[in-house]
């Protein structure tokens, strides 16, 4: 999965010839499962048509500060679309919208929007190699540096004009190349180890059955994609379940029993950053497991059952630079045992879950959850759904990381 997904990408639309390679471009940020708007200026319109982008994007193009189609009536706001955006790519990028760029020029939509996003902004640049070279281009260039815009170098190569140089605008697949690294190479997770568990552990009893629990996994598998989606290399290690994952950096270690994922976790855990256990794990697994099913026989039938190993205390016993965090389902004074299992288990922080709120717990896709740090702060949080809550304690840890 892309680090662009779901991301509001605004494609901005200059007149160079090689605007015709937009359409390429925005077929690349919906592979990459971005949402894609277009705003355009008026004169790139001879370079490409809106009614392809629109096509492509499958959302109306902009390109003048009242719709044309509607009597001039509707109000195309670029405050609004500079706010939806989480990104503002515009390319290609001509000598001349860069020069007014760099100077708070805002004669075309596609000026006022740049001057209303708040957001990153990335530019392609695409002029003959002489105008690429010249000392104004130079200034823009600098100054849009300053602006901390971000340039996508262009290419040598032949240019419209016939000639060979300096000034084409980089192929649409290396523009959604440089923009995933750029956003991975200042995410706050970049470069650390992640480990993660999720779901439930399944304990064998004979060939054919096991003591499981409700466990659906989807708080591990929503914690491993924020994780990435911070920039870190994940590795999830999760018990039997039907979440999926298809983030690039998230790798699923798949395991049955708590003996397995005990060893999993521990296989990598000496060179990770973070280790968050959210698994369900089993706390006793039968004695004994049958090597045949196991038949019946009396009006009743007795389990002898042992500990299981406790990953997480194990972990907190071994902590040398990690960041460890557990998960606490209680019932009734739950504070007071979740603090007591932070402290016990040598945690970093501890998630609390009270199965007495409505809507947490297992096999919901919401959750209302505590965190408690180490430093006995207590922070109460609404109810979310797992997505957000898996959000909430990224920003959590990384605060406490760096604090
Ligand atoms: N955990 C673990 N290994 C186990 C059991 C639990 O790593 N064998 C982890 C869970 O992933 C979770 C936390 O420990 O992060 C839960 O702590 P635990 O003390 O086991 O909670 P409960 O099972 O609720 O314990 P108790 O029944 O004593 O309340």
């Amino acid at each position: 999965m892309s680090i662009l997904k779901d991301k509001n990408i605004l494609l901005g639309v200059t007149a160079g010839i090689a605007a015709y390679k937009t359409a390429h471009l925005v077929r690349q940020f919906i592979k990459a499962g971005a949402n894609i708007k277009v705003v355009m200026t008026p004169a790139s319109k001879d370079f490409i048509t809106p009614l392809t982008l629109s096509t492509l994007s499958k959302n109306p193009v902009y390109s003048s500060f009242t719709n044309e189609d509607d009597d001039n009536t509707m109000w195309n706001n670029h405050v609004e679309l500079g706010l939806w955006a989480d990104l503002f790519v515009i390319a290609p990028a001509t000598a001349n919208t860069m020069s007014k760029m760099a100077n708070g020029t805002c004669d075309n939509l596609l000026l006022a929007t740049y001057l209303s996003a708040k957001c990153p902004v990335y530019f392609a640049p695409a002029m003959d190699l002489d105008m690429y070279k010249h000392e104004s281009t130079k200034i823009s260039f600098d100054k849009l540096n300053s602006f901390g815009n971000i340039i996508i170098p262009a290419t040598s190569g032949e240019l419209a004009s016939g000639l060979v140089g300096e000034g084409r605008m980089a192929e649409p697949e290396d523009i959604v190349a440089f923009i995933e690294a750029d956003i991975l190479d200042k995410l706050p997770l970049k470069g650390k180890k992640v480990i993660v568990t999720a779901g439930p552990t399944y304990e064998a009893l004979d060939p054919v059955r096991f003591i499981g629990n409700h466990s659906s996994g989807k708080m591990g598998f929503e914690i491993a994609n924020a994780a990435a989606n911070l920039g870190a290399e994940v590795i999830l290690v999760s018990g039997p379940t039907h979440q999926k994952t298809s983030h690039s950096l998230v790798k699923v270690h798949p395991v049955v029993s708590a003996q397995e994922m005990y060893d999993e976790v521990h296989k990598h855990y000496k060179g990770a950053d973070i280790a968050i256990l959210s698994a369900a794990v089993a706390d006793y697994r039968p004695k004994e497991i049958a090597d045949k099913k196991i038949k019946k026989s009396d009006s009743t039938f007795t389990i002898e059952l042992e500990k299981t190993k406790d990953i997480l205390k194990s972990l907190g016993q071994q902590k040398d630079q990690q960041f460890l965090v557990g998960f606490a389902l209680e019932t009734n004074n739950e504070l007071e045992h979740a603090k007591g299992k932070l402290e016990s288990k040598n945690l970093d922080l501890i998630v609390l879950n009270s199965l007495r709120d409505k809507g947490a717990g297992f096999g919901v896709s919401t959750n209302k959850v505590t965190f408690i740090t180490k430093s006995n702060e207590v922070i109460e949080n609404e109810l979310k759904s797992k997505a957000e809550v898996a959000k909430d304690l990224m920003y959590q840890i990384l605060k406490q990381v760096n604090a």
